[in-house]
Protein backbone atom coordinates (compact mmCIF):
# COMPACT_ATOMS: atom_id res chain seq x y z
CA UNK A 1 0.00 0.00 0.00
CA UNK A 2 1.47 3.49 -0.84
CA UNK A 3 -0.30 6.48 0.74
CA UNK A 4 -0.01 10.08 0.12
CA UNK A 5 -2.08 12.58 1.59
CA UNK A 6 -5.69 12.13 0.33
CA UNK A 7 -4.34 9.20 -1.59
CA UNK A 8 -4.45 5.48 -1.50
CA UNK A 9 -2.39 3.49 -3.71
CA UNK A 10 -3.50 0.07 -3.51
CA UNK A 11 -0.47 -1.73 -4.88
CA UNK A 12 -0.36 -6.06 -3.37
CA UNK A 13 0.50 -8.04 -5.93
CA UNK A 14 -2.71 -10.04 -6.79
CA UNK A 15 -3.91 -6.20 -7.40
CA UNK A 16 -1.19 -5.42 -9.70
CA UNK A 17 -1.86 -8.55 -11.25
CA UNK A 18 -5.18 -8.55 -12.25
CA UNK A 19 -4.79 -4.89 -13.45
CA UNK A 20 -2.51 -5.73 -15.73
CA UNK A 21 -4.28 -8.45 -17.40
CA UNK A 22 -7.84 -6.02 -17.14
CA UNK A 23 -5.22 -3.23 -19.35
CA UNK A 24 -4.47 -5.59 -21.92
CA UNK A 25 -6.74 -4.92 -25.05
CA UNK A 26 -6.70 -8.54 -25.52
CA UNK A 27 -8.95 -9.48 -22.47
CA UNK A 28 -12.31 -9.51 -23.42
CA UNK A 29 -15.76 -8.32 -21.79
CA UNK A 30 -16.17 -11.77 -19.83
CA UNK A 31 -12.86 -11.49 -18.29
CA UNK A 32 -12.95 -7.29 -17.73
CA UNK A 33 -16.23 -8.16 -16.07
CA UNK A 34 -15.04 -9.97 -13.50
CA UNK A 35 -11.73 -8.57 -12.88
CA UNK A 36 -13.39 -4.73 -12.16
CA UNK A 37 -15.17 -6.76 -9.73
CA UNK A 38 -12.30 -8.92 -8.07
CA UNK A 39 -10.16 -6.04 -7.99
CA UNK A 40 -12.90 -3.41 -6.58
CA UNK A 41 -13.38 -6.34 -3.53
CA UNK A 42 -9.42 -6.14 -3.03
CA UNK A 43 -9.37 -2.55 -2.96
CA UNK A 44 -12.46 -2.15 -0.28
CA UNK A 45 -10.62 -3.98 1.73
CA UNK A 46 -8.20 -1.27 2.58
CA UNK A 47 -11.03 1.66 2.15
CA UNK A 48 -12.84 -0.16 4.66
CA UNK A 49 -9.86 -0.57 6.97
CA UNK A 50 -10.98 2.20 9.17
CA UNK A 51 -14.70 1.00 9.76
CA UNK A 52 -15.94 0.96 13.42
CA UNK A 53 -15.89 -2.11 15.51
CA UNK A 54 -17.74 -2.61 18.86
CA UNK A 55 -17.61 -5.23 21.09
CA UNK A 56 -19.63 -8.84 21.43
CA UNK A 57 -19.65 -11.75 23.51
CA UNK A 58 -19.99 -15.03 22.03
CA UNK A 59 -18.68 -18.91 22.80
CA UNK A 60 -16.03 -20.64 20.71
CA UNK A 61 -16.40 -24.42 21.02
CA UNK A 62 -14.02 -24.05 24.25
CA UNK A 63 -15.03 -21.12 25.74
CA UNK A 64 -16.67 -17.28 26.48
CA UNK A 65 -15.08 -14.91 25.01
CA UNK A 66 -15.41 -10.62 23.91
CA UNK A 67 -15.18 -10.41 20.26
CA UNK A 68 -15.39 -8.03 17.99
CA UNK A 69 -17.86 -7.28 15.01
CA UNK A 70 -18.53 -4.15 12.58
CA UNK A 71 -20.65 -1.32 14.47
CA UNK A 72 -23.92 -1.45 12.64
CA UNK A 73 -25.38 -1.01 9.40
CA UNK A 74 -23.46 2.08 8.58
CA UNK A 75 -22.34 2.13 4.62
CA UNK A 76 -23.84 3.10 1.42
CA UNK A 77 -22.40 2.45 -1.63
CA UNK A 78 -23.06 4.90 -4.93
CA UNK A 79 -21.88 3.51 -8.20
CA UNK A 80 -21.61 6.11 -10.75
CA UNK A 81 -23.34 4.67 -14.11
CA UNK A 82 -22.00 3.06 -15.84
CA UNK A 83 -18.60 1.89 -15.32
CA UNK A 84 -18.86 2.03 -11.43
CA UNK A 85 -22.03 -0.87 -11.53
CA UNK A 86 -19.10 -3.18 -12.49
CA UNK A 87 -17.76 -2.50 -9.09
CA UNK A 88 -20.78 -3.02 -7.37
CA UNK A 89 -20.75 -7.09 -7.14
CA UNK A 90 -17.69 -7.30 -5.32
CA UNK A 91 -17.89 -4.76 -2.93
CA UNK A 92 -21.49 -6.00 -2.14
CA UNK A 93 -19.63 -9.71 -1.53
CA UNK A 94 -17.32 -8.15 1.20
CA UNK A 95 -20.11 -5.67 2.44
CA UNK A 96 -23.44 -7.65 1.79
CA UNK A 97 -25.56 -5.01 4.66
CA UNK A 98 -24.66 -2.16 2.56
CA UNK A 99 -27.32 -0.16 1.54
CA UNK A 100 -26.74 1.50 -2.28
CA UNK A 101 -27.25 4.16 -4.28
CA UNK A 102 -26.65 5.45 -7.63
CA UNK A 103 -25.91 8.29 -9.80
CA UNK A 104 -26.22 8.47 -13.30
CA UNK A 105 -23.64 10.62 -14.75
CA UNK A 106 -21.75 10.64 -18.42
CA UNK A 107 -18.95 12.95 -19.96
CA UNK A 108 -19.82 14.88 -22.76
CA UNK A 109 -17.61 13.83 -25.53
CA UNK A 110 -16.94 17.27 -26.53
CA UNK A 111 -16.21 19.34 -23.17
CA UNK A 112 -15.80 15.98 -21.17
CA UNK A 113 -17.46 17.57 -18.81
CA UNK A 114 -19.99 15.62 -16.72
CA UNK A 115 -23.46 15.57 -17.28
CA UNK A 116 -25.69 14.26 -14.39
CA UNK A 117 -29.26 12.22 -16.08
CA UNK A 118 -29.96 9.99 -12.35
CA UNK A 119 -29.64 9.86 -8.80
CA UNK A 120 -31.32 7.72 -5.83
CA UNK A 121 -29.81 6.79 -2.37
CA UNK A 122 -30.83 5.17 0.41
CA UNK A 123 -33.24 7.65 2.89
CA UNK A 124 -30.82 7.26 5.55
CA UNK A 125 -27.80 8.18 3.52
CA UNK A 126 -26.94 11.10 5.42
CA UNK A 127 -26.50 8.56 8.92
CA UNK A 128 -23.72 6.23 6.56
CA UNK A 129 -20.43 6.56 5.38
CA UNK A 130 -20.53 6.86 1.44
CA UNK A 131 -18.23 4.94 -0.84
CA UNK A 132 -18.51 5.99 -4.49
CA UNK A 133 -17.09 3.90 -6.94
CA UNK A 134 -16.10 4.71 -10.19
CA UNK A 135 -13.45 2.43 -11.86
CA UNK A 136 -11.87 5.75 -14.18
CA UNK A 137 -10.61 9.05 -12.34
CA UNK A 138 -9.33 10.83 -15.50
CA UNK A 139 -10.24 14.97 -14.98
CA UNK A 140 -12.01 14.26 -12.17
CA UNK A 141 -15.38 16.26 -13.40
CA UNK A 142 -17.49 13.13 -12.77
CA UNK A 143 -16.08 12.19 -9.25
CA UNK A 144 -16.38 15.90 -7.93
CA UNK A 145 -19.83 16.83 -9.50
CA UNK A 146 -20.88 12.68 -7.67
CA UNK A 147 -19.23 14.32 -4.61
CA UNK A 148 -21.00 17.43 -4.49
CA UNK A 149 -24.40 15.26 -5.13
CA UNK A 150 -23.06 12.64 -2.11
CA UNK A 151 -22.75 15.93 0.18
CA UNK A 152 -25.39 17.26 -0.43
CA UNK A 153 -27.71 14.07 0.70
CA UNK A 154 -25.86 15.47 4.10
CA UNK A 155 -22.97 12.50 4.02
CA UNK A 156 -20.24 13.54 6.33
CA UNK A 157 -17.74 11.24 5.83
CA UNK A 158 -16.95 9.99 2.41
CA UNK A 159 -14.69 7.97 0.02
CA UNK A 160 -14.13 7.88 -3.40
CA UNK A 161 -12.79 4.55 -4.87
CA UNK A 162 -11.25 4.15 -8.43
CA UNK A 163 -9.36 1.29 -10.06
CA UNK A 164 -6.81 3.96 -12.31
CA UNK A 165 -6.47 7.12 -10.99
CA UNK A 166 -4.83 10.31 -13.38
CA UNK A 167 -2.58 12.56 -11.90
CA UNK A 168 -5.41 15.66 -13.11
CA UNK A 169 -8.19 13.79 -11.24
CA UNK A 170 -6.78 13.53 -8.23
CA UNK A 171 -5.35 17.30 -7.97
CA UNK A 172 -8.68 18.07 -9.00
CA UNK A 173 -10.91 16.36 -6.58
CA UNK A 174 -8.46 17.47 -3.78
CA UNK A 175 -8.61 20.59 -4.51
CA UNK A 176 -12.69 20.81 -4.87
CA UNK A 177 -12.87 18.26 -1.60
CA UNK A 178 -9.74 17.88 0.35
CA UNK A 179 -11.90 15.68 2.91
CA UNK A 180 -12.74 12.79 0.41
CA UNK A 181 -9.81 10.04 1.03
CA UNK A 182 -9.28 8.70 -2.86
CA UNK A 183 -8.64 4.83 -2.79
CA UNK A 184 -7.05 3.16 -5.93
CA UNK A 185 -5.46 0.41 -7.77
CA UNK A 186 -2.65 2.22 -9.85
CA UNK A 187 -2.11 6.09 -10.67
CA UNK A 188 -1.52 6.34 -14.09
CA UNK A 189 0.92 8.66 -15.88
CA UNK A 190 -1.38 11.27 -17.64
CA UNK A 191 -4.55 12.06 -20.04
CA UNK A 192 -4.25 12.57 -23.74
CA UNK A 193 -5.73 15.23 -25.75
CA UNK A 194 -9.35 13.69 -25.35
CA UNK A 195 -8.98 13.18 -21.52
CA UNK A 196 -8.42 9.61 -21.72
CA UNK A 197 -5.83 7.51 -19.18
CA UNK A 198 -2.52 6.68 -20.41
CA UNK A 199 -1.95 3.84 -20.33
CA UNK A 200 -4.74 3.27 -18.54
CA UNK A 201 -7.14 0.56 -20.11
CA UNK A 202 -10.02 2.26 -22.43
CA UNK A 203 -12.94 2.82 -22.06
CA UNK A 204 -14.29 1.39 -18.73
CA UNK A 205 -18.36 1.30 -19.88
CA UNK A 206 -17.85 0.04 -23.21
CA UNK A 207 -15.35 -2.75 -21.76
CA UNK A 208 -17.68 -3.82 -19.04
CA UNK A 209 -21.03 -3.92 -21.13
CA UNK A 210 -19.33 -4.66 -24.74
CA UNK A 211 -20.74 -1.29 -26.25
CA UNK A 212 -18.20 -1.20 -28.78
C1 LIG B 1 -16.24 7.48 -17.54
C2 LIG B 1 -15.86 6.91 -16.20
C3 LIG B 1 -16.10 8.07 -15.28
C4 LIG B 1 -15.70 9.25 -16.13
C5 LIG B 1 -14.31 9.67 -15.72
O1 LIG B 1 -17.61 7.48 -17.72
O2 LIG B 1 -16.59 5.76 -15.86
O3 LIG B 1 -17.44 8.20 -14.84
O4 LIG B 1 -15.69 8.78 -17.49
O5 LIG B 1 -13.93 10.81 -16.38
P1 LIG B 1 -13.70 12.21 -15.67
O6 LIG B 1 -12.86 11.95 -14.47
O7 LIG B 1 -12.97 13.01 -16.73
O8 LIG B 1 -15.03 12.81 -15.35
P2 LIG B 1 -18.30 7.90 -19.11
O9 LIG B 1 -18.49 9.37 -19.18
O10 LIG B 1 -17.52 7.29 -20.24
O11 LIG B 1 -19.74 7.31 -18.97
P3 LIG B 1 -20.26 5.79 -19.09
O12 LIG B 1 -19.73 5.06 -17.89
O13 LIG B 1 -21.72 5.94 -19.08
O14 LIG B 1 -19.72 5.21 -20.37
N1 LIG C 1 -13.30 7.19 -18.91
C1 LIG C 1 -12.85 5.96 -19.26
O1 LIG C 1 -13.63 5.00 -19.31
N2 LIG C 1 -11.55 5.83 -19.55
C2 LIG C 1 -10.67 6.85 -19.50
O2 LIG C 1 -9.48 6.65 -19.78
C3 LIG C 1 -11.18 8.12 -19.14
C4 LIG C 1 -12.48 8.27 -18.84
Amino acid sequence: MNEVKNLTICDHPLIQHKLSILRSVDTGCKEFRELVSEIAMLVAYEATRDLPLRDVEIETPLEKMTAKEIAGRNLAIIPILRAGLGMEPGILSLLPASKVGHIGLYRDHDTAKPVTYYCKFPVDISERIAIILDPMLATGGSAIAAIDMVKEAGVKNIKMMNIVAAPEGVAAVHAAHPDVQIYCAALDRELNEHSYILPGLGDAGDRIFGTK
